[in-house]
């Protein structure tokens, strides 16, 4: 019988964002629920009005496996309707998938997958998908080059081009428990569609690190705390890359997370960057951090902004104007998906 090995993930996240007008509290709000519970999915914000939900894991009654299953289910929310409608899925069933919008259209490039071995595990694959709301299909791109396959890294889009940073070869569910963390750092040009040669500074992070926050500011890519080798290994590092300068290399902030952790959802406000929740808390019995830290890189400094709503790790989060969306993740550590779906208002 499968037994929850406190095992799961969770993931961090990338944004951009504009936006200005100062306000005088944050605040959250529930909006319609999603329509499946759901968690280890991918978050993305596409213009005009759309946040598009992808992969992850749900639910499942099939009792002869997992009590969840890896989707290729795509799911659109209309920020102006408050609704969702589900969209074309995938062509493979993947969670921790590393995602971008540019241009107006998705990309997807690469995640983990269930393989279906006897030991459960998810497993690296480097499959990459276009979708453009245009032709309404995903279609294939070049896969991550050969030994650059994962899920969970930190993304980062500049340029036309989509940075890949660390993330997670394999986490098995089962046995020993093995999350492989790695440090590489891959660039896909959007409009050559091909994988960019890194130079030698820029081609690794300072450690290995999934399950991290991510977020591109003024042009420097942001990867915001995180985890190597499993949920309670979590740091507090700041690691930048500037993206107009890459041959100067990844270099560490003096200013660390107040609350070091992973599983984390970054979203982007204003030039500041709001992150939220996490897993692999040792002082709580649900394993989740609550807590809500921003970063302000012009200072280099954190600041804490309180709790979540509803506090979840293995969620995503994107930024559009002063507020940040999180639909689902895990308000237990591991599997346990839920359909909450909030609004942080910076
Ligand atoms: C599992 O079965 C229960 C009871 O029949 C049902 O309410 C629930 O919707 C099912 N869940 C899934 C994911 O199929
Ligand atoms: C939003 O609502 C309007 C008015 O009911 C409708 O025309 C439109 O198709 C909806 N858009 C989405 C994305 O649901
Ligand atoms: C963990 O188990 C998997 C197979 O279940 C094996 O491939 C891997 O080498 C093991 N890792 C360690 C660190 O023992
Ligand atoms: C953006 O997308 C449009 C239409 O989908 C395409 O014609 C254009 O070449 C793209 N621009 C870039 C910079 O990729």
């Amino acid at each position: 019988m499968y037994k929850i090995t406190p095992v799961f993930f969770v993931l961090l996240s990338l944004v951009t964002t504009t936006l200005s007008r100062p306000s005088k509290s944050s605040s959250w709000n529930p909006l319609a629920s999603l329509p499946i519970p759901r968690q280890e999915h991918t978050t993305v914000y596409l213009p005009p009005s759309t946040i598009a939900v992808l992969g992850g894991i749900i639910p499942t009654n099939d009792t002869s496996t997992l009590p969840i299953a890896t989707t290729s289910l795509v799911e659109f929310y209309s920020i102006p309707n408050n609704t969702w409608s589900t969209s074309v899925p995938l062509p493979r069933a993947m969670n921790h998938i590393n995602a971008a919008v540019v241009n107006r259209s998705i990309y997807i490039l690469g995640g983990l997958a269930d393989l279906g071995e006897m030991q459960p595990a998810w497993r690296a694959v480097p499959d990459s998908f276009i979708y453009s709301p245009g032709s309404g299909a995903w279609t294939s791109i070049p896969g991550l080059p050969v030994g650059e396959a994962r899920g969970s890294a930190a993304v980062g889009v500049h340029d036309g081009k989509i940075v890949l940073a660390g993330g997670m070869s394999d986490l098995e569910l089962s046995g020993n428990a093995t999350q492989s963390t790695v440090s590489v750092v891959s660039i896909f040009d959007t409009e050559r569609r091909e994988w960019v040669k890194l130079p030698s500074k820029a081609r690794y992070l300072p450690e290995g690190r999934d399950h991290a926050g991510a977020a591109v500011v003024g042009g420097k890519m942001f990867v915001l705390g995180g985890r190597t080798q499993g949920q309670e290994n979590v740091k507090d590092t700041v690691f930048i890359l500037d993206l107009c300068n890459l041959n100067a290399g990844w270099s560490v902030s003096k200013a660390r997370m107040p609350t070091p952790r992973g599983g984390v959802a970054a979203g982007v406000v204003g030039g500041k960057v709001y992150v939220f929740g996490g897993e692999g808390n040792r002082g709580t019995e649900s394993g989740v951090f609550d807590q809500v830290e921003v970063y302000d890189k012009v200072r280099d400094r954190w600041e804490s902004k309180g709790s979540m709503r509803v506090p979840r790790h293995g969620t995503y989060a994107v930024g559009v104007g002063r507020r940040v969306y999180v639909p689902g993740g895990g308000t237990r550590q591991s599997g346990a998906p839920v359909a909450d779906f909030d609004v942080f208002e910076a």
